[in-house]
């Protein structure tokens, strides 16, 4: 019975299109290729539809597009924000009407860089997840994919990419979806995380994963044990 429910989810995953907004960059990139290449219709979004083609026809994939940020919002059935912390509200005030009813993922991690590394940034809300859930009050805000490392996203060398997502949100319907989806990656495990309230750390922690990166020369990511 699990597995036909598992079956189910990965068929209707499979049959989803997914936009990515701000998707010109290295983790829309990363994601894009990952999502793509697993047989799912991709839209990467960017600020210049002109941009995003460019960046869609690198990949040469099928079933990857480019369009301006508005459209892809428009199109896609879920949505991925990767845009940089600077640009997150009011990217999100700029898509509300065009979200709305969808499933949003947000990997946004809000963090500074100084002389030391890098270090997470109060934010008012709580979290990057927690702003986007008030600002997008009739979509279904998720967080995932914080801690996975674009170099290796892109890396088509790596085949299994065995880490663990780590997936929040406060619809049990949706975590479900977004952790099916995460699956689709090769060697993801999906792994509910907790609350949106519980988003903070997540975003926090790839400060730590940074200096853990800078220490050993990795691409260090998560992996839990149950
Ligand atoms: N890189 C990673 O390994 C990684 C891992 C986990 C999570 N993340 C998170 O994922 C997000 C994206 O990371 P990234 O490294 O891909 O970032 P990035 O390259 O700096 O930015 C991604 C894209 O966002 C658009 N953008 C830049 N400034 C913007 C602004 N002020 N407003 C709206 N859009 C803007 C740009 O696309 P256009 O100019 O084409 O619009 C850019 O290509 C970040 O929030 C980061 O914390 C990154």
């Amino acid at each position: 019975m699990k597995c036909f429910v598992l079956r189910v989810f990965v068929a209707s995953a499979v049959s989803t299109s997914i936009g990515i907004i701000g998707g010109t960059g290295d983790q829309g990139r990363g994601l894009a290729y990952r999502f793509a290449t697993a047989g799912l219709e991709v839209l990467i979004g960017s600020r210049s539809a002109e941009r995003a083609s460019e960046v869609a026809r690198e990949f040469a994939l099928p079933n990857l597009r480019g369009s301006d940020n508005v459209s892809v919002a428009k199109e896609c059935a879920i949505a991925i924000i990767a845009v940089p912390w600077a640009g997150h509200e009011a990217t999100l005030k700029g898509l509300e009407p065009f979200l709305r009813g969808k499933i949003v993922i947000d990997c946004v991690n809000p963090l500074g860089f100084d002389e030391k590394g890098a270090y997470p940034l109060k934010v008012a809300e709580g979290s990057a997840c927690e702003q986007a859930q008030a600002l997008l009050p009739e979509s279904t805000v998720v967080g995932a994919f914080h801690n996975v490392s674009s170099v290796v996203l892109l890396n088509p060398e790596v085949a299994e990419i065995a880490i663990d997502v780590l997936v929040l949100g406060d619809e049990r319907t949706a975590t479900d979806q977004v952790q099916t989806l995460a699956e689709l990656l090769p060697g993801v495990r999906g792994i509910y995380g907790g609350r949106l309230r519980n988003a903070g750390q997540i975003e926090a922690f790839t400060a730590n994963l940074i200096s853990i990166n800078r220490r050993y020369k990795a691409h260090s990511s998560l992996r839990i044990t149950l």
